[in-house]
């Protein structure tokens, strides 16, 4: 069996879906693997690191594999390089698409979307969402600090004493949390708030304080996910939060709603409450931004603030980036490879691999 990892077409895209660590997992267990030529170099992994260790250097990963293992699902461009009967693994953001899905579909592939991975506890090392997130809320915080013109520790000197630098984090699932843990490790004030409510203990755990919207209504899924807010639930959000920007210096918004517009949090209005030189930063710009006027993948100044959107933040962190996202895709694969044949024979009636497959050779999974 060939797994084959291609280099990685979307812009500004810095990482790879095969570490060193993982390429010597795969060959240990009798794979041929191939990947792209200057797949890694983004993340710090040359062309001659993987030959050494006995991975095939190909022009093109696409042609005569088995698996293709990539960051994201294949683009447009890429759609005529895909072979028939190809197993992919990637993060499908068009999961839902039926346009371009179906011509995958029509080349008998078999998809598995990581995306999709079901938040149960077995599933965590395979969780590529998790993973990412986590790079993404701290580098967030590192991201916006570099911006800021403040220390953001007290700072007690000779001279006299600096105020901590005050934190918001809008949003606190799993980038949110790594964004409070990282501001108060850099010594900020960290308020958050979520509409979860099992988030109060998760923030004050980690010496953030909760931003509490109080409410009767149930704001959260089975599968543990936010749902959308009632108007009057937006409401008391909207004066909590306005209170709460008038002391703070970096702002951070998280909040997603699967397969939905990211909710609108904060308005151009709200934004001229915070400090002069504040920083507001928008990880879900990508999914039509928590904060009015985010520009996707730019930073714009609003109403005096300087605000950056970026839903790509993991990707700048590509080392670290790309080793937890192959450990990810090693983790799915492994439980489903078969001493006997060398090969992997994915069981779908697992939750896991039911879950994350939209099709099976062609056939779409319901
Ligand atoms: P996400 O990326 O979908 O959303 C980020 C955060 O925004 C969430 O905490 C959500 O509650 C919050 N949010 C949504 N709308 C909001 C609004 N209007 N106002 C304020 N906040 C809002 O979430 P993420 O980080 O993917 O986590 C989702 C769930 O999955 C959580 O319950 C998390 O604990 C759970 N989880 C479970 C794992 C496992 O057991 N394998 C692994 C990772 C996460």
């Amino acid at each position: 069996m060939i797994i084959s990892v291609a280099k990685e077409v979307k812009a500004q895209e810095r990482r790879i879906a095969l570490s060193l660590e993982t390429a010597q997992k795969y060959l240990a267990m009798g794979f041929e693997l191939q990947v792209e030529k200057g797949a890694g170099e983004l993340s710090g992994i040359k062309d001659e690191d993987f030959a050494k260790i006995g991975v095939k250097i190909v022009e093109n990963a696409y042609q005569g594999t088995d698996v293709l293992l990539k960051i994201w699902a294949p683009i447009e461009e890429e759609f005529s390089r895909i072979e028939a009967n190809t197993t992919i693994l990637a993060h499908f953001d068009y999961a839902f698409d039926t346009d371009k899905m179906s011509q995958l579909q029509a080349k008998n592939t078999t998809c598995f979307a990581l995306n999709l991975m079901p938040r149960i506890s077995r599933a965590q090392s395979m969780d590529i969402l998790s993973s990412q997130s986590n790079l993404a809320g701290y580098k967030a915080v590192i991201d916006a600090v570099a911006e800021l013109d403040k220390a953001v520790p007290l700072m007690m000197t000779a001279a006299g004493t600096v105020a901590p630098v005050r934190f918001l984090i809008l949003g606190a699932g799993v980038a949110g949390l790594q964004a409070v843990a990282t501001a108060k490790r850099l010594g900020g004030i960290v308020f958050a708030s979520d509409v979860r409510p099992q988030v109060k203990e998760q923030v004050e755990s980690l010496g953030g304080r909760f931003v509490d919207v109080k409410t009767d209504e149930n704001l959260e899924t089975s599968g543990g996910y936010a749902k959308e807010t009632s108007e009057a639930y937006q409401r008391k959000q909207n004066e909590a939060v306005k209170e709460q920007l008038k002391t703070t210096d970096v702002l951070i918004t998280t909040a997603l709603i699967p397969n939905k517009k990211a909710p609108l949090l904060v308005t151009k209005e709200m934004l001229k409450l915070m400090p002069e030189g504040s920083v507001a930063i928008d990880l879900a710009a990508e999914s039509g931004g928590n904060i009015e006027g985010t520009k996707n993948g730019g930073t714009v100044e609003i109403s005096g603030v300087k605000v950056i959107g970026d839903s790509q933040l993991a990707s700048k962190l590509s080392a670290s980036a790309s080793k937890l996202y192959a450990r990810n895709l090693f983790n799915f694969l492994s439980p489903m490879y078969d001493k006997a044949t060398k090969k992997f024979q994915f069981n779908f009636d697992d939750e896991i691999v039911q879950k994350t497959c939209l099709f099976k050779t062609g056939e779409k999974n319901d």
